[in-house]
C-alpha cells in the first residue's frame, strides 16, 4: 500500500502572507525544498490548503489556481512530484465537506491514488492540520512555523511536533522507516561512515532478506546497531570491561566491537559465530531510527551495497545499486566519515586485535587501552573486509604519490586509457570523497582510477586498506 503526505501549504512550505493572489508572493521557506528531496518520491504528495479567501471574495478562484500552480511548477521543477493540489474554496460555515480538518479530500486520494491513510501522514502549521490526520487515520505533524507558534495552545492532544518543515520531513522518515523495519522489511539506513542496509536485528526472515539483496555468502556476519551504549548488555553476552572503555570514549562513532554474543542474537546475523560485532553510530537520523524501533532494539546492517562494491556514501548511490530491492530508503545526507568503521575483535583472542582499520585510529584506540593493539593479528573471525576483491570499482586502481599523480596520469592517457584522478587536502577528506570519487569514475566510464597514496597513519591507513584492496583486486 502507498504512503502519502498531505503537506499544508501557507506556513508549512511557504511563508504565510495573507491570502495570496500573485505569484511572487508565494514564497518558500529554504528548507522546503531539501526536506522534500529527501523524500526521493517515495510517497505520494499531495497539496491539502483551506483557501477561504475564495468564499470571502479576498481572492478569486484563479488566483488560488495561479498560486498553486507555481507552487507546484516550482517544486517540479526541483524534481518533487506533486500528485494533486486539493484546495476547498468555503468559509469555515459554509457546511462543506473540504474544510480542514474535514476529511473528504483524503478520503478521495485514498480512493484515486491507493494511498493507505494509516501509512500516511499530513504536515501543516494549523491545528486543522493535525485533526485531519487524527480524523483520518493518518500521523499528523504540527510544524512551528507560520501561525504554528501562535496556535499551539488550541491543540488538545498529543502530535509530533516539529520547528518546520524541514524536521517534520525527519520525523516522517524516521517513522515510516521504523515502521518498515518493524513490518519485516529493508530500509537504506544514513550513519556517519557509510549507508546501511537495514533489517531488525531480532527478526530472522528480514535478516536472511539481507543477505539475499547483497548477494553476500549466509557465513558473513551482520553488525548490529544500537541506539545508545546501554543496549549492549541485550545484545552481549558479556561485556568486557575493555568495551566499556571504548564505549565511552568512541561511541557514538564509528567503532565496531566484535563480543560474546547474548542468546537475543539469531544466527542469522552471526552467521552461526558466537559473536557479534555492535556499533553505536553517531548520526542522529541513525540513532532516532533504531529508538523508534523500540527500547534496546538493534539494526543489523552491512554496507548497502552488492558484495564486493563500492560503499554507498549517498542515499542516491543506495537508490542506484538496490532501488528496487530494499524496501525504503531514509536519506540522512552525505556521510560525514566516509569508510568504513573500525573492527576490534574483544572475544576471539586474548588481547584486542583491529580486524579492519576505519573511520577509528588505531593511534586512537591504544591511547585508550593503554597498550598496542595490532592490525589483523592471529584472530580466528571471519571477516569478508579481508577478501581482495572488495571495495572495488569497475575501473583498476592504482595509488600514486601526489608529486606523481600528473605525470602518471598524462602517461597513461597518451597510451589511450580513460584516466581519472582523485586527491584531497587531507586523509580526512579523501575518506570523504573516495567512494563517491569511484563511483562517479566509473559512470564517466574510466579506466583507471589515479587515487593519492594517503600517510600510513590515523584514518589515512584505513583508506590505504581500502585502496590496497581495490588495486589488487583489478590489477592493469
Ligand atoms: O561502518 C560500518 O561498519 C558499516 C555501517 C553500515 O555501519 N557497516 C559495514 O558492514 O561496513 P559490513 O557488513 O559491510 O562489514 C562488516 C564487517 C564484515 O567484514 C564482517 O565480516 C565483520 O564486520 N563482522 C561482523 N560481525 C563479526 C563477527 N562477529 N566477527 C567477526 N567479524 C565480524
Ligand atoms: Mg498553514
Amino acid at each position: 500500500m502507498k504512503s502519502a503526505i498531505f503537506l499544508d501549504r501557507d506556513g508549512t512550505l511557504i511563508d504565510d502572507r495573507g491570502y495570496l493572489s500573485r505569484i511572487e508572493d508565494a514564497v518558500f521557506y529554504e528548507e522546503t525544498v531539501p526536506a522534500l528531496l529527501r523524500l526521493h518520491a517515495q510517497f505520494e504528495l499531495f497539496i491539502v490548503t483551506n483557501q477561504a479567501g475564495i468564499g470571502l471574495k479576498k481572492i478569486t478562484a484563479e488566483d488560488a489556481a495561479r498560486v498553486n500552480g507555481h507552487v507546484v511548477e516550482t517544486l517540479s521543477r526541483a524534481g518533487i512530484g506533486v500528485r494533486e493540489v486539493y484546495v476547498c474554496p468555503h468559509t469555515r460555515d459554509d457546511g462543506c465537506e473540504c474544510h480542514k480538518p474535514k476529511t473528504l479530500f483524503l478520503r478521495n486520494a485514498a480512493r484515486d491514488y491507493g494511498v493507505s491513510l494509516d501509512r500516511s501522514f499530513v504536515i501543516g502549521d494549523h491545528p486543522a492540520d493535525v485533526y485531519l490526520a487524527k480524523g483520518s487515520g493518518a500521523t499528523g505533524i504540527y510544524v512551528l512555523s507560520g501561525h504554528g507558534a501562535s496556535h499551539r495552545a488550541d491543540l488538545k492532544d498529543r502530535f509530533e511536533i516539529a520547528t518546520g518543515i524541514g524536521e517534520a520531513i525527519e520525523k516522517v522518515l524516521v517513522l515510516h522507516a521504523a515502521r518498515v523495519l518493524r513490518e519485516g522489511g529493508l530500509v537504506g539506513v544514513p550513519t556517519e561512515t557509510v549507508y546501511g542496509l537495514g533489517a531488525n536485528a531480532e527478526d530472522r526472515a528480514a535478516v536472511r532478506k539481507i543477505f539475499a539483496v547483497k548477494g553476500r555468502p549466509a557465513d558473513h556476519p551482520l553488525i548490529v546497531h544500537l541506539a545508545d551504549a546501554a543496549a549492549m548488555s541485550r545484545w552481549a553476552a558479556v561485556v568486557p570491561a575493555e568495551a566499556v572503555l571504548l564505549a565511552e570514549k568512541f561511541w557514538p562513532g564509528a567503532l565496531t566491537m566484535i563480543v560474546k554474543k547474548s542468546a537475543l542474537v539469531p544466527d542469522e546475523v552471526t552467521g552461526g559465530q558466537d559473536t557479534v560485532g555492535l556499533r553505536v553510530p553517531s548520526h542522529p537520523t541513525a540513532r532516532a531510527l533504531i529508538a523508534a524501533l523500540g527500547e534496546g532494539a538493534g539494526v543489523a546492517a552491512p554496507s548497502a551495497n552488492k558484495f564486493g562494491k563500492v560503499s554507498p556514501t549517498e542515499a542516491r548511490h543506495v537508490l542506484a545499486d538496490l532501488g528496487a530491492e530494499v524496501d525504503f530508503v531514509l536519506d540522512g545526507g552525505a556521510c560525514a566519515v566516509g569508510i568504513e568503521s573500525t573492527i576490534i575483535d574483544l572475544a576471539s583472542a586474548a588481547a584486542p586485535v583491529i580486524l579492519r582499520p576505519g573511520g577509528v585510529s588505531q593511534e586512537a584506540i591504544e591511547a585508550v587501552l593503554g597498550r598496542a593493539v595490532p592490525i589483523r593479528g592471529q584472530s580466528t573471525v571471519r571477516a569478508p573486509g579481508l577478501l581482495p576483491s572488495h571495495y572495488a570499482p569497475d575501473a583498476a586502481v592504482r595509488i600514486a604519490e601526489a608529486t606523481e599523480l600528473d605525470a602518471i596520469a598524462a602517461a597513461e592517457r597518451a597510451r589511450g586509457l580513460r584516466v581519472e584522478v582523485v586527491r584531497a587536502e587531507n586523509p580526512e577528506d579523501l575518506a570523504h570523497d573516495l567512494y563517491r570519487a569511484l563511483r562517479e569514475a566509473d559512470a564517466r566510464g574510466a579506466e583507471l582510477i589515479l587515487v593519492e597514496r594517503p600517510k600510513d597513519q590515523g584514518i589515512g591507513r584505513a583508506v590505504l586498506d581500502r585502496l590496497e584492496k581495490a588495486a589488487a583486486a583489478k590489477p592493469q
